[in-house]
Formats: C-alpha cells, sequence, structure tokens
C-alpha cells in the first residue's frame, strides 16, 4: 500500500507526525516497540528503512505496526511517483533515526546522500533526533565521535546511549536506550520544536539579514514585563472560550529581551512553550488573573503586551457542566473582560515604554492608529491576522510609533522580537 496521506489508526485525531528511520543496528529490533508506544500517544508514524535495517527485522513487521507503506527504494518509481523522497523529508513534524548506525552517522555528518534515508535527512527542514546504537569500541573511535560532535553543532539532537551489556559479549556505552525512554524524549524534542520558528538545520537568509545582535543593544538593569498567548474564559468545568494565538512571538519577545540583558517576567495564557532561558513565568488562565498578576509585577520599565486576551467572558459560568437536556440551549451571555493595556496606561505605577500589539483582520494601520491614541499606549505593533500568522513562524508587523509607521518586512517571529528589542534599547538610549 501506497498512500499520501499518514495512516490513522482507528479514525482518531493524530496530532504529530514521525518519520522514523530504522537503520542497520542489532537494537532495530527496539523500533518495533518504540512504534507501538508512538501509536499509543496517538502520534502518526512513518516508516523509512535502509537496506542493512531489513537484515534485523522485516519491512512487513514495520508496516503492520506503523499501518502504512514501509520506504525504503530511492529509485522505486511507484513510491517516487506518489510521494517523494523531498515530500517524505518535510511532512513529518519530526524525523528519528533509532537505531542510527555509526555508518549512518558518519553520512550525516558527511552530508552524503546515497540512498533513501540519507537523501532524506539531507533534504529536510524538521528538527532530526538520532539515538546512536552500536558496539562499545565503534562508540568511543575517534571518528565517530568527531561525527557525533559535528551533528550536535549542526542541530540534530543526539539522545545519548546507554552503558550496559553488549550482543557481542562486550560491555560498554552504545546501547540502545530503552523504547520509553526515546518517546520521551521525542515528547521533549517536540514540545522544543514549536517554540523555535527556525529550521535548525538550514542557514537561514531571512534570519541572517534582519536579526540584530543584540549583544550591542543592552537593556541590563531593566525590568520587562511581556505577556502572551491566549487566555481561557470558562463556560462551565469543561469549555471555555479561547482564540487561536500560539503565545510564540511573546515567548520569543521574553527570549530576546533577557538575551538583551533585562530581568524579565513573563504572564503566560495557556500554551505548550518551554520557559525561555532567563525568564521568570507565572501561568495564567482568564484574562482578569492575568490582569492581577500584571498589576503585582508593577513596578517595571518596559511592558510589552503581546497576549491575545479574550475581549468578552461568559457573564454566568455555570458550577456543573451544562447537560444537554433535549432543548435549544439557554443563549450564552458575554460581558467585557478588563483591558490590560488601558488599566497599565493609566495606573500609577505605568511602565516608562508601553507597547501593544494589535492584531487585525481588516484596516489594519488605522485600527492600530486608533488604538494607540485611544489606549494610551505608547508603541503599537500592528499586524494583519488574516492568513496563518497565528500559530505560523512568521510575521509582517507594522510599528506605530508617535513619531509615524514602520512597516517591517516579514521575517521570522524570533527576528521580528529582536528587531523590537533593539528599537527599544535604542529608544532607551535616546538613539
Ligand atoms: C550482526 C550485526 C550487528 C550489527 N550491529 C550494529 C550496531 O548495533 N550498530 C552499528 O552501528 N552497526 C552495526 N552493524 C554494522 C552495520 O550493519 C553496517 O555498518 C551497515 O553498513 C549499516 O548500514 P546502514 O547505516 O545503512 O543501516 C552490525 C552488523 C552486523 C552483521
Amino acid at each position: 500500500m501506497v498512500c499520501n496521506e499518514w495512516s490513522p489508526s482507528s479514525g482518531r485525531t493524530m496530532t504529530q507526525r514521525i518519520l522514523l528511520i530504522v537503520s542497520g543496528g542489532i537494537a532495530a529490533y527496539k523500533s518495533l516497540e518504540l512504534v507501538r508506544l508512538l501509536k499509543a500517544k496517538d502520534m502518526a508514524v512513518r516508516a523509512v528503512m535502509t537496506e542493512s535495517a531489513k537484515e534485523f527485522v522485516t519491512p512487513m513487521s514495520l508496516g503492520v505496526l506503523t499501518e502504512d507503506h514501509v520506504y525504503g527504494d530511492m529509485f522505486d518509481l511507484k513510491e517516487e511517483r506518489e510521494i517523494g523522497h523531498i515530500q517524505l523529508s518535510r511532512e513529518a513534524d519530526l524525523i528519528v533515526i533509532a537505531p542510527a548506525t555509526a555508518n549512518i552517522l558518519a553520512k550525516m555528518a558527511g552530508g552524503i546522500a546515497d540512498d533513501l534515508a540519507t537523501t532524506i535527512l539531507l533534504a529536510t527542514d524538521k528538527p532530526v533526533l538520532a539515538c546512536p546504537a552500536m558496539n562499545v569500541r565503534m562508540w568511543h573511535h575517534k571518528a565517530t565521535q568527531r561525527n557525533i560532535l559535528k551533528l550536535k553543532e549542526d542541530g540534530i539532537h543526539i539522545l545519548e546511549p546507554g552503558v550496559g551489556a553488549m550482543a557481542c559479549n562486550e560491555w560498554g556505552k552504545g546501547r540502545l536506550p530503552e523504547p520509553a525512554e526515546i518517546l520521551a524524549e521525542i515528547e521533549r524534542v517536540l514540545v522544543e520544536a514549536q517554540t523555535t520558528d527556525e529550521h535548525p538545520l538550514l542557514t537561514d537568509t531571512t534570519r541572517t539579514i534582519n536579526a540584530p545582535d543584540l549583544s550591542e543593544h543592552n537593556l541590563f538593569g531593566h525590568h520587562v514585563l511581556v505577556t502572551a498567548g491566549p487566555t481561557h474564559e470558562p463556560i462551565d468545568p469543561v469549555r471555555y472560550i479561547a482564540n487561536r494565538s500560539s503565545g510564540k512571538q511573546g515567548f520569543a519577545i521574553a527570549a530576546a529581551a533577557a538575551r538583551a540583558g533585562a530581568k524579565v517576567t513573563l504572564v503566560a495564557g495557556p500554551v505548550m512553550l518551554p520557559t525561555p532561558a532567563g525568564v521568570t513565568r507565572i501561568d495564567v488562565e482568564t484574562a482578569r488573573e492575568m490582569l492581577a498578576v500584571v498589576e503585582t509585577t508593577l513596578p517595571v520599565d518596559i511592558a510589552i503586551l503581546v497576549a491575545a486576551v479574550a475581549d468578552w467572558r461568559a457573564a454566568d459560568e455555570a458550577v456543573q457542566k451544562i447537560k444537554k437536556d433535549g432543548h435549544a440551549p439557554a443563549p450564552l451571555r458575554l460581558e467585557e473582560n478588563p483591558d490590560i493595556l488601558a488599566t497599565l496606561a493609566r495606573h500609577g505605577q505605568r511602565p516608562g515604554l508601553l507597547i501593544g500589539f494589535a492584531a487585525e483582520t481588516e484596516a489594519v494601520l488605522d485600527h492600530a492608529a486608533a488604538k494607540r491614541a485611544r489606549k494610551g499606549a505608547d508603541w503599537i505593533v500592528a499586524n494583519d491576522v488574516s492568513g496563518d500568522v497565528m500559530g505560523g513562524a512568521t510575521n509582517e508587523v507594522h510599528l506605530v510609533t508617535a513619531a509615524g509607521i514602520e512597516d517591517w518586512p516579514e521575517m521570522t517571529k524570533s527576528a521580528v522580537a529582536a528587531r523590537l528589542i533593539e528599537r527599544i534599547a535604542d529608544a532607551l538610549a535616546g538613539r
């Protein structure tokens, strides 16, 4: 069976897609259990085998467990026409090599692409996790260690092998970690990947051109408050009103401010993003909680309010789950949430520089300029969210200040964050 859709098992919604590359080591049998664990977590798995791997486990076993065709032949016309090695390399959320032989690691480090697995690995723009497994002497060989170092420098995630008895009657480092440990690492890397909007394996010219060097733009000694993510407004204990904000832009700004030396407090709505290095994070759920926490952080020097705070909440939050009782549901009455930006603008401890974000779907600049005046913000960062900006990797924004409007080109969210921090540092320095 060759198909273009990732095969869902029993019609459930698959959240993450894993491309599993199995290379030819004695531990290849563990890949079968790994597939089982991934499927139990509702992840979709597609498998690629090297020729050597087929000496250790059969494509039939992997195919039965993945419920999909197992790929392996780059020059199979049918496979290439129906899915293609480039598509295989791009449509996964994560590529996992388990086990990864000394041979495949060496090829990756050298940029060699002489079979389907290594060609996929060279063509991908997705995160890659390699799980090396080999004889202890192969692992400690200078060539392997050199290759591992190079792969780490290139941004490949490496799960260190375990120590123990080997199949070859030796003892030492080189065992493939157990499938449950590999699964835990996969989950960790997936969460990490959600917060970085850069392709780890590509030299990104957009980023190089647009992202300034923050070491020149010092925010040391300044306290920066950032809000990020959506808010959830409960209707009853199981339902809530929400929006599509991913939190990525706010988290990137908090990370950039910390890199520039600021003390950073990040007040985050419900998002599954790891806390950036050097940032103090406080998680909240609702708009009212966000405002209350924001007020406890004052005074701050700079406030950057990126969170997509729900404008309204349910007027009557039910204590128990609202039941279907065969009648039309009662209308959902809404009431307005507090306006955090306007509240800070009027506050006795107003931040020295107050920046709001305006997500608009039409007349972006007019609405942003009006919002700046109406709410008393110093700057507004406006963006058009009618496309796939929310949750996406890039953003095209306009900076609205008292001096006028700056149109910034489309950039990664990290680059937008770095440029905003640069502008703030310049403003504080009177540049
Ligand atoms: C019985 C046997 C077990 C092997 N186990 C491993 C292993 O665990 N790790 C490894 O790096 N190579 C191992 N090899 C060597 C690889 O199979 C060999 O380097 C092969 O070229 C790997 O090809 P691949 O990387 O394309 O899968 C083993 C070979 C044999 C015959």
